[in-house]
C-alpha cells in the first residue's frame, strides 16, 4: 500500500520504517530539514536497536522523507498521525500537534479524488479521534468522515529500544474506525500479522492504549507496595512475586520492584486518563494512588540512604544510572531526577555515572560531577545509589572498593548483594 507518515519523532520513524520493510511504499513527512535529509540518508533521527539496518535499506527505495504535504498525501492511500502528543503545564494532553497535522490533512484532501484513510497513531485520550481529529478534516477538505473519506485509530504497544522487535512482533493489533470501510482497509495493512487484530470504535482504541499502560503501571506500583511491606517484614519480596507471577492471570512481567517508574509513557498515560475521567466527574482513587506510590518510591530510597549516612551534608554520593531505564539514553521522568534533587536539597555533593544518558541529565543538573565509568564516579563515595537497571551494574565489584564507605541502596536490584565487604541494601527486599 502507498502510506504516508506524518511526524518523524520515535513512533513515526519506526512505524514508517517497518511498513517499508513489510513491503509498502512510504512518505515520511516532517517540517524539521534536518530530520528530512537524515532519513533520505538511511540515518534514524533516534536510536532504536534495529533501526539503522532497515532504514538503510529503505532510505531511497520504498521510502523517503518530505516536508512537502500536497506530495505526500497525493502519493498515498493512508496518512498515519504520529505527532507528540506532551503533556500542558496543568497536566492535560496538548494536542496542538495533533490539530495541525489533522488540519494540514484536510486541506489537501479537499483536492483529492480516490479514497483516503487517516489514521492516527499518537496515544490520544478517549474521544480526541472522534470529536478533533475528524472535525478538523471535515472542515479544511469540506468533505465528509465515513463518506468522502476515511478517519481510524491505530494505538502503538512499542517499547521504547525494543521498538522494532515490537512492532514486528506484537501481541495484538488495535484497529479502531467509526466506519467499516476505513476499517477494513487499516486492516489490510496488517494482513499476514498472525497474532489477534480487534476491531472497535475509535475512542475504544483510544481506551485500549491507555488502559494497556494504566495496568501496567499498577502492576509496578502493587509491586512497590508489596516490596515495601516486605522489606519491613524481612521477606525477600522477588520471591514473593516470582511465586505469584506464576499464576497464569497474574504473569511473570512487570512485578519487579524499586525506584518505580519512568519514561515518556507510563506516568504521562496514567495522568491524562485521571485527568479525562475528572472530565466526567470521577474520581479515579486507584490510579491517583498509582501515581502517588511512584512518586514516594524515591524518598524510600532516601531514607534507607539516611538510616546509613545520617547527615548528607558535604557526603559524596554516588548515583549510578540516570536513563529512565536500561539500553537508552532518555532521562524523561527518570526516578534519578527526583532523587538527585533531593540528595542535592540535603546538601549531598552528587558524583554521576550513565553509559548512554549523562549528556541529557547535564541539561537537567549542570552542577553535579559526571564521570565516564562507574568506578571513577564511586571514588572516595560516602555511599551509592543505583538508579537505573543497566547490566553493567551487575558485574560491578573492585570498584565498591573505591569508595570511602561501601555502602550500596540499590533501586533496581542489580548489585551483586554477596560482595564482601558491601554494606548493601535493597530498596523493596
Ligand atoms: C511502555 C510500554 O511498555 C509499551 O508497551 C508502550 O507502547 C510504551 O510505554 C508507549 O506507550 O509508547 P516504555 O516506556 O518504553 O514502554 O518502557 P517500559 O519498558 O515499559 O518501562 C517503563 C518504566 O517502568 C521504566 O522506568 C522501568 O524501569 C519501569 N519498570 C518496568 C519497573 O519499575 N518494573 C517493572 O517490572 C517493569
Amino acid at each position: 500500500m502507498k502510506i504516508s507518515i506524518i511526524g518523524t519523532g520515535y513512533v513515526g520513524t519506526v512505524t514508517g520504517t517497518c511498513f517499508a520493510h513489510r513491503g509498502n511504499d512510504v512518505i515520511c513527512v516532517d517540517v524539521d530539514p534536518g530530520r528530512i535529509e537524515k532519513i533520505n540518508q538511511g540515518i534514524p533521527p533516534i536510536y532504536e536497536e534495529g533501526l539503522e539496518e532497515l532504514l538503510k535499506e529503505h532510505a531511497g527505495r520504498n521510502l523517503k522523507a518530505t516536508a512537502d504535504y500536497d506530495y505526500a498525501i497525493a502519493n498515498s492511500d493512508i496518512s498515519f498521525i504520529c505527532v507528540p502528543t506532551p503533556t500542558d503545564a496543568s497536566g492535560k494532553i496538548d494536542l496542538r500537534f495533533i490539530r495541525e497535522a489533522s488540519r494540514s490533512i484536510g486541506e489537501r484532501l479537499k483536492n483529492k479524488s480516490s479514497y483516503h484513510v487517516v489514521v492516527v497513531k499518537s496515544t490520544v485520550v478517549p474521544e480526541t479521534t472522534e470529536k478533533v481529529v475528524t472535525p478538523i478534516l471535515e472542515q479544511a477538505s469540506g468533505k465528509k468522515a465515513g463518506k468522502d473519506f476515511g478517519v481510524g485509530m491505530n494505538p502503538e504497544f512499542l517499547r521504547e529500544g525494543k521498538a522494532v522487535y515490537d512492532f514486528m512482533n506484537p501481541d495484538r493489533i488495535v484497529v479502531g474506525a467509526d466506519d467499516p470501510k476505513a476499517g477494513e482497509v487499516i486492516r489490510k495493512l496488517y494482513a499476514g500479522y498472525t497474532c489477534p487484530i480487534l476491531t472497535a470504535d475509535t475512542k475504544t482504541a483510544e481506551m485500549i492504549k491507555y488502559v494497556s499502560n494504566s495496568f501496567l503501571a499498577t502492576k509496578i506500583s502493587f509491586s512497590n507496595e508489596v516490596g515495601n511491606i516486605c522489606k519491613l517484614l524481612g521477606i525477600d519480596t522477588y520471591k514473593v512475586m516470582e511465586g505469584v507471577g506464576l499464576d497464569a492471570r497474574i504473569s511473570p512481567h512487570f512485578l519487579r520492584s524499586g525506584l518505580g517508574f519512568g519514561g515518556s509513557c507510563f506516568p504521562k498515560d496514567v495522568k491524562a486518563l485521571v485527568g479525562k475521567a475528572s472530565e466526567v466527574d470521577y474520581e479515579p482513587i486507584l490510579l491517583k494512588t498509582v501515581l502517588e506510590v511512584n512518586e514516594r518510591q524515591p524518598l524510600i530510597a532516601l531514607r534507607l540512604l539516611k538510616k546509613h549516612v545520617p547527615d548528607l551534608r558535604g557526603k559524596k554520593i554516588a548515583v549510578l544510572g540516570l536513563a529512565f531505564k536500561n539500553d537508552t539514553d532518555d532521562i524523561r521522568e527518570s526516578r534519578a531526577i527526583p532523587l538527585i534533587g533531593m540528595l542535592l536539597a540535603e546538601g549531598a555533593i552528587v558524583t554521576a555515572y550513565d553509559p548512554m544518558a549523562a549528556g541529557h541529565m547535564k541539561n537537567v543538573y549542570p552542577n553535579i560531577s559526571y564521570f565516564g565509568n562507574a568506578g571513577d564516579a564511586l571514588d572516595g563515595a560516602d555511599a551509592c545509589l543505583i538508579a537505573t537497571e543497566w547490566g553493567e551494574f551487575s558485574k560491578l565489584n573492585g570498584e565498591f572498593g573505591r569508595m570511602k564507605t561501601p555502602i550500596v541502596i540499590d533501586g533496581r536490584r542489580v548489585v551483586n548483594s554477596d560482595i564482601k565487604g558491601l554494606i548493601y541494601e535493597g530498596i523493596c527486599w
